[in-house]
This record gives structure tokens, sequence and C-alpha cells, in this order.
């Protein structure tokens, strides 16, 4: 029989069973909480790779599409989504020109000065290039303040440099309509630029003012795209390239178009019987690609809101937003980022060279992806399964933006006949079928600098073109290739030589 004391020792007993027991359910329901959360997480990636899928023969009908309307922009002005815009540019360097020439490169991120010395077969002999970043109140000033600011900045240049060469290339990277090689007014800008009153103005006048209102007894001798530039020094080196392209803070791309192709301007009259057109292939919206939630909410917050949907998805003022979104939303649907979270909303604040450092972090627990988290996005102590999702969701968008960047160059080899399915004119190929060796200029930050943008592109452009054609495609890193080809190309067009492309 059991005592008092006994019973009491039975239900101290009972009671921290029922206590274990329900701490244990407490425990248990707080995994099944977290694990749902994560689960939710889970979905938010399951959708973000399916809804960014480029499937090869996605990105083929990615190609015919673009071909298809760069054709129409060679027919009629405003007839397609790409712009197709002349360059006046029908002279590429040939590599015999010679002297010291400056140019002034505007792209999208900052300004680049150079000083170029040119010696005959291709020599360079000496370079020197300033660069400036451009700062957010410029961008969105006044247009007389812009060019001030780059008028100024180039009259401290050659005043340190010395003032021999005369003979200036201004690139402008942005979608201008030329009027010749020294003129073309502003259509409209693009990568978060919004200065209102350039739009419409000679943009290389507007330059020269400038440069006139700071002393400076310099004009303009060549305005060009930075993709023209590029394909400028390109050409100076490897007689086969046939196009240019920009990955970087934008993207773009230019190539050689014979004249008669030409319809929409149908007196074309240039030495070589051939144009350099800036195709403007940011503007184009690839129908087979889906606008995924992420993209949509994005517009809503961008300048230029519904336009520029191929440069949104490829380039670098836009892939670490992307990504920012994507964690935005997880970190609505789960706790996989904890509680403070609020950097997550802030618009822009994931800049692409971190999301490209986080995909390249090849360290086991990665480090580099926990301190971009606590430095950029104020997020501390993310465990080791949500930082691999983070990468997950960076590799992810990389994808499909090179992927869809190897589209456009395909889509060129196309227009030009080189892609061996003969949709574009034949006249390229030589008389016994081979393909003839097509190699294409690639300048801009994302490529050059972002190994892994650079091997998904390569691969890409093996998928679709096939080993036997890809074999004839050479893509060429060309550094500074929009500055130093303005240089160029400055010199081509001030000398009297005539130099056909
Ligand atoms: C512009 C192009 C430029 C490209 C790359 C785009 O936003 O419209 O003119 O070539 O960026 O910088």
């Amino acid at each position: 029989r059991m005592g008092g004391a006994g019973w009491l020792r039975v239900a101290a007993a009972a009671g921290c069973a029922a206590v274990t027991c329900a701490l244990a359910t407490a425990m248990v329901a707080r995994r099944v909480v977290a694990w749902r959360r994560w689960l939710r997480a889970m979905a938010v990636l399951r959708d973000v790779e399916e809804s960014f899928a480029t499937p090869t023969e996605r990105l083929q009908r990615v190609v015919n599409s673009l071909a298809v309307e760069m054709f129409a922009g060679l027919a009629s002005e405003d007839a397609s989504k790409v712009r197709m815009l002349l360059t006046c540019v029908d002279s590429l360097p040939d590599g015999s020109e010679e002297g010291i020439y400056y140019a002034v490169d505007i792209g999208g991120t900052g300004f680049r000065f150079l000083k170029v010395q040119l010696g005959p077969g291709s020599t360079i002999i000496n370079q020197k290039i300033e660069r400036q970043p451009v700062k957010k109140e410029l961008m969105e000033g006044t247009s007389e303040d812009f060019f001030n600011s780059i008028a100024s900045t180039l009259k401290n240049f050659i005043e340190r440099e010395g003032d021999e060469g005369r003979a200036l290339g201004f690139t402008f990277s942005f979608p201008v309509r030329q009027f010749s090689i020294t003129s073309g007014s502003l259509i409209r800008w693009t990568k978060e630029f919004s200065i209102e009153d350039a739009i419409g103005q000679d943009v290389a006048q507007c330059l020269n003012e400038a440069l006139e209102r700071n002393g400076l007894n310099l004009k303009v001798n060549a305005l060009m795209n930075n993709t023209v530039g590029t394909l400028a020094l390109g050409h100076y080196y490897d007689e086969d390239t046939i196009a240019a392209v920009i990955i970087g803070a934008g993207t773009n791309a230019c190539y050689i178009e014979r004249n008669e192709a030409i319809t929409k301007c149908q007196c074309l009259l240039t030495n070589s019987g051939q144009t350099v057109v800036n195709v403007e292939w940011g503007s184009f919206r690839p129908p087979q690609i889906p606008l995924t939630p992420y993209d949509i909410c994005f517009y809503n917050e961008t300048t230029n809101y519904y336009d520029q949907g191929f440069e949104k998805m490829i380039s670098g003022v836009y892939l670490g937003e992307i990504a920012r979104l994507v964690f935005h939303k997880m970190a609505q649907e789960s706790d996989v980022f904890g509680t403070d979270v609020d950097g997550l909303a802030i618009p822009f604040i994931l800049s692409t060279p971190c999301l490209a450092a986080i995909r390249e972090d090849d360290s086991l627990d990665l480090k580099e992806v926990g301190s971009i988290l606590e430095e950029q996005l104020k997020i501390h102590n993310v465990p080791l399964k949500t930082r691999r999702l983070v990468q997950r969701v960076c590799d992810i968008i990389t994808q499909r933006a090179a992927r869809l960047a190897a589209a456009g160059i395909v889509a060129i080899l196309q227009k030009l006949g080189r892609d061996g399915t003969l949709c574009g004119t034949t006249r390229v190929r030589s008389m016994t079928g081979v393909p003839k060796r097509s190699a294409i200029a690639i300048d801009g930050c994302l490529y050059q600098e972002y190994s892994v943008f650079r091997e998904y592109l390569n691969e890409a452009v093996l998928e679709i073109l096939g080993e036997e054609i890809a074999a004839t495609v050479v893509l060429k890193v060309v550094e500074e290739g929009s500055g130093m080809g303005a240089a160029l190309i400055a010199a081509t067009y001030s000398s009297t030589r005539n130099n056909s492309i």
C-alpha cells in the first residue's frame, strides 16, 4: 500500500511527464511551423525556377523573333520593337591609323576620358584612361549641367595630358538618331537616366557648346553608340569582326549591314556599300519569355516602365534588383531571413556586382554570401541553408540573362545568314557553302568580369547553333572597346583615307 508521500511522488512524476510532453509538443509544433515556412520559401524558389526557365527550344524561338524584328526595323521606321538605327559609320579602322586622339565615353555608370596614341599596324603606342562615376544628381538634372560636367572634366584631363591631339570621338550609350557622323539627336534615355530637356537635342552639339563654354578649342569628330566603338576596336584587331555586343549596365548590339538590305533608306550611299546598324535590342520584348511577377513588379519602379524589356532581363542595372524582389517575396512568405528584413524592401539596394559575388562564392560555408547579406541588406546570421537558397536564386537570374543575351547574338548571325539555318541572306556564305568565320566583339562588365555569366552565355550559343556552326563563331572580349573605339573612329573620320569595312 502507498502512503500519502507515495501518492505525492506519483503525482509529481505525472506532472513532470505532462510538462515534458507539453514542451515536446510545443517544440514539434514550432518545428512544423518552421518547416511549413521553409516549404513556402521553397515554393517561391520552385516558381522562380519554372518562370525563369529558358529551354533551348524557347531560346531558338526568341532568336527567330528578334531576327524578324530586325528585318522589320530595316524596312521602315517604327515598324519594329528594335529601332535598327543607322549609325552613319561606313568605314572602320583597319590598323593603319596614326596619331593622338581623344575620346569621351558616356556609359551607364560612369564617364571615361581617353587619350590614345596610334601607330601603324594596329599598334596602340600609348593609352591613358580616366574614369569617373556619374553622380545621381547629374543623371536626373539638366542637360547643361550634364554636358558642362563632361566638358570641364575633359578640359582638366587634356590639360594634364598635354594639348597634342585634336580629334575627339564621343561615345554616347543611348539611342540616338544620327544625321551625320558628327551629329544626332537623343531619342530617349535608358538605364535610369532621365535628363528630360536633353531629349530631342543634338548631343554632339550639346557637348560642342559645353566645350566652348569651358574654353576648349575642340569639337566632336565622331559621335557613336558604345556598340559601334566596340565594333571598331574589334575590327582593328580582327577583320572578321562583324558585330559588337555590350553587356554591362545596359545591353545592345550593332553589326555591319549591306546597304541593299536597309530598305527603309533606299538612297543610302556609302563608299563601302555597307553601314553599321545599331540594333538597340534592349527595347525588344521576347514574346516567348513570360514576364514573371518580379519583372512586372520591377517594371513599376523603373523610369521607363514597360519599355526596354530585353535590357531589364539581361543587364547590370537590373539583375541585382530582380534578385532583391525574389528575396523580398521569400521574406514575406517565410522566416528564412529572420524577422529583421527591412533592408529587403529598399529598391535597388542589391547591386549586380553583389549578385555576381554571391553566385561566385565557392566556399563551403558560403561566407561571402553571409557577409553580403549582412553588409548590403543588414540581415544578420543567415543560416547556411538560406545562404544556399540565396545563391540558387542569383544563379537562376544570371542564367536567364546570359541565355537571352546568347539568343540575341545568334539572332544577329541569323540575320546575316551565318547561323546555319539559311533564314537570313545567303550572300555572305562562301561559294562552297562553308560558313564564314564570324567574330563578335563583346564589351561590358557582365560578360568580362562575371565568369559564370560568360560561361552560361557561351554554353547557350553552342547549344543553339550546334557544334559545327558554333566552331565558326568567335566571341571576343574587347576591353575598353567603347572608348578606345571612339578614338579609332575619330581617327578614321578625321583622316582623308578611305577605310572600307
Ligand atoms: C542603350 C544603348 C546602349 C546600351 C549599352 C542601352 O540602354 O539604349 O544605346 O548601347 O544600353 O550601354
